[in-house]
């Protein structure tokens, strides 16, 4: 697992930006496309926004097939949308080829949601789909995508996609399956901030307990890129 620890929320955008630019460079030279899976959450809006302003002539947009980790059970105009995020802050802003922006249909119910958003990530990308690049944050409870603490679906090994219900926030999410997650060529959680201080310390140097500690590439890259606030509690931070 690659740690890296940056000075500012601004440098740790900026570095998950340039980590984004390289691994479409790369995808793209090596099989004419990219993929990946942009995560939810407030963390990435800034890194969003600098791929769609400042990075914006560095990246191969047409060529990029963009999917997400997990996506809350509202339709696609909702505030609370995954894909509502991401399209606000860059994909309503750069030339992406609208076939593939592949957003989960979270308006209809959440299973039909998660088998259809499964038969379109198959569809894509093949039986057993390695995407390029998967982004994740963490919540203070550990959780990560929509895999919260005792859920079952920490304990699917066959489905890519499921559609938990999530108790402590009474509702259904969408969320991309460990098989998946795992499957990833290069995995990068995106944390930022005091309030995660705690849980990135107990996530990177506790015991297994969380499903953020879940998440290990089979035959991929683990980055965790924090800010200095959130890697405060760490032995190891600068
Ligand atoms: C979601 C996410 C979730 C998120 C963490 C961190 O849909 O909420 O995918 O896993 O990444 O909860 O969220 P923040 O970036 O808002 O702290």
């Amino acid at each position: 697992m690659n740690l890296r620890i940056l000075p500012s929320k601004e440098h740790l955008a900026r570095a998950a930006a340039e980590h984004f630019v390289q691994a479409s460079h790369n995808a793209v030279a090596q099989k004419g496309s990219f993929t990946v899976a942009l995560s939810g959450g407030s963390t990435p809006k800034a890194m969003y926004e600098l791929l769609a302003d400042q990075f914006r002539d560095q990246i191969p947009w047409p060529n990029i097939h963009f999917y997400w980790s997990d996506e809350r059970h509202v339709p696609p105009d909702h505030p609370d949308s995954n894909y509502r995020l991401a399209n606000e802050a860059m994909l309503s802003r750069v030339p992406v080829t609208p076939s593939n922006v592949h957003r989960v249909f979270s308006e209809n119910p959440a299973a039909d949601a998660a088998r259809d958003y499964e038969d379109t990530i198959k569809k894509q990308i093949g039986a057993n789909p390695r995407l390029d690049l998967i982004l994740l944050g963490v919540g203070t409870d550990g959780h990560t995508a929509s895999i919260f603490p005792g859920s079952e679906v920490l304990n699917e090994t066959e489905h890519l996609v499921a559609a938990p219900w999530v108790a402590k926030l009474n509702t259904y999410r969408i969320t991309m399956t460990l098989p998946l997650l795992n499957n990833g060529a290069s995995v990068v959680f995106l944390v930022s901030g005091a309030d995660k201080a705690e849980i990135v310390k107990e996530v990177l140097e506790g015991p297994q307990k969380y499903p953020a500690q879940m998440v290990k590439p089979t035959n991929g890259e683990l980055i965790w890129m924090l800010d200095q606030a959130a890697a405060k509690e760490l032995r190891r931070s600068l």
